[in-house]
């Protein structure tokens, strides 16, 4: 028994992360139930790798305490696993589940085998499948203890920002899959964002395919600098061999999703934490999908209105740009004030600028901005909300008069923005001391007796609101 680290689940994501650990110098042991992917790994011909079909000669080529970390669907799959490796794995062992777990499974999993001896990290990993290859961002969480004994690989097979790693311990319990679930939160958002300011240039600007490129390689030269426009830019550039056009142009509109972008709204919903860029931006992908409903509505109300927006393409990309930065910014707001809630409420320990600076390199929200994130929370570690911060405000208010003009104009032109307007109208909340919300307050307590707080007085109040005391 000589090797350093287990993989089971030998997709891509399994393989690839298992050669980026050996090529660090790990001798490492693979495991899958299926016989082509231990062969593919086996193919691969590397002195410090070994496929393995049988779990237990698996677990028993590892040294003690072993480290088995496993990279298979969420779900059901990932009991299963673990209740075979607890036949195999020895007090003192250490599992990690490096998948996109829901976090109250986690949780469970966490404390159930907290309580038979074995040590457990549920670890969010980001990257894609070139990440964890070449060096994904890790978001570990669970056991200290345990990630003190694994922190030296995953240092090593993390992406590097300034000579840093792109992984720290992030709380307790499955602290490390909640602060996963909201990165991809955040990723929906922004990718509905990007997908709004495509529409706005093919649709409102009526912008040819090339054109649309430069915009987009252009912004991500600037202060939008990130993963997500990089690969955007891309897109725009990639053509199949024979084929007209785009291969972009080619694919079909309706979006899928794997659950954690509604996993995001659905934990925020259940701690009354306002995300609606993520929730709509959920909310699109399914509308997306409803494509046979669109086509046939498309026919009961075509376009109404001329979408044609008649402006200067350039001076107009530029307005669309400052309107990008104040919906991105308010995604990860939104993402941070979640997680800023959820450590409350959850005891997690999480740090704030810890999050943000893991997230600066090998993830997909990996992006320019994240570097004034991180500045604002190591600044003042009890920030509560990004928005307060200084120095993001100062930049945020330049942008507001080009995020009301890109809003207004789809709104009158039949184009559709609702993550834009989402951002819009959360930020004309947020910064306002004084909400229509009495309105409701009066209406629960007029129907229901729900009763009121009044402004001027403390306690609880119900009014019996008939008609003798309502002037008409
Ligand atoms: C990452 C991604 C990844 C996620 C995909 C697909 O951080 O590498 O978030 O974990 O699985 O992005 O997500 P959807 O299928 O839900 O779009």
């Amino acid at each position: 028994n000589q090797n350093s680290f287990g993989m089971i689940g030998l997709g891509t994501m399994g393989s690839n992360l298992l050669q980026n650990i050996a090529d660090h110098g790990y001798s490492c042991a693979g495991y899958d139930n299926s016989a082509e992917k231990v062969n593919a790994l086996n193919a691969l011909d590397s002195e410090n790798i070994q496929g393995f079909s049988n779990l237990k000669e698996f677990t028993d080529s590892l040294k003690s305490p072993k480290i088995v970390m496993m990279l298979v669907p969420a779900g059901e799959i990932v009991d299963n696993v673990i209740d075979e490796l607890l036949a195999v794995l020895d007090k003192g062992d250490i599992i990690i589940d490096g998948g996109n777990s829901h976090y109250t499974d986690t949780e469970r999993r966490y404390l159930e085998l907290e309580g038979k001896g074995l040590h457990f990290v549920g670890m969010g990993v980001s990257g894609g499948e070139e990440g964890a290859r070449r060096g994904p961002s890790m978001m570990p969480g669970g056991d200290k203890e345990a990630y003190e004994a694994i922190k030296p690989v995953l240092e090593k097979i993390a992406a590097q920002v300034n000579g840093e790693p792109t992984v720290a311990f992030m709380g307790n319990r499955s602290a490390g899959h909640f602060v996963k679930m909201v990165h991809n939160g955040i990723e929906y958002a922004i990718m509905q964002l990007i997908s709004e300011s495509y529409e706005i240039m093919k649709r409102g600007l009526q912008m040819e395919n090339d054109q649309i490129h430069e915009v987009y390689k252009k912004w991500n030269q600037g202060r939008l600098k990130s993963y997500l426009l990089e690969i955007t830019t891309d897109i725009f550039a990639f053509k199949n061999e024979g084929e007209e056009g785009l291969l972009l142009d080619n694919i079909r509109d309706e979006a899928k999703a794997k659950g954690t972008g509604k996993w995001t709204s659905q934990g925020a919903m259940d701690l009354h934490l306002p995300t609606p860029v993520i929730d709509i931006s959920v909310s699109m992908r399914d509308l997306s999908s409803l494509k046979n409903l669109r086509v046939q509505a498309s026919k009961i109300y075509p376009d109404l209105t001329e979408m044609h927006y008649g402006k200067n393409v350039n001076d107009y990309c530029d307005q669309l740009e400052e309107a990008f930065y104040f919906a991105m910014v308010s995604a990860y707001a939104q993402g941070m004030h979640l997680l800023y809630q959820a450590n409350i409420e959850f005891k997690y320990d999480l740090k704030l600028d810890l999050i943000a600076k893991i997230w600066r390199g090998g993830c997909i929200i990996r992006s320019e901005f994240l570097e004034d994130i991180y500045a604002a929370f190591n600044k003042d570690p009890e920030l509560q909300h990004l928005l307060l911060d200084k120095t993001v405000a100062g930049n945020l208010i330049q942008s507001i008069p080009s995020a009301r003009t890109i809003v207004s104009d789809a709104a009158i032109h039949g184009i559709s923005t609702p993550a834009f307007s989402a951002a819009l109208t959360y930020f004309d909340n947020f910064r306002s001391e004084s909400m229509p919300t009495n309105l409701i307050q009066a209406q629960r307590d007029y129907f229901g007796s729900h009763t009121y707080e009044l402004k001027a007085k403390e306690g609880v109040f119900h009014t019996k609101w008939i008609m003798e005391n309502i002037k008409q």
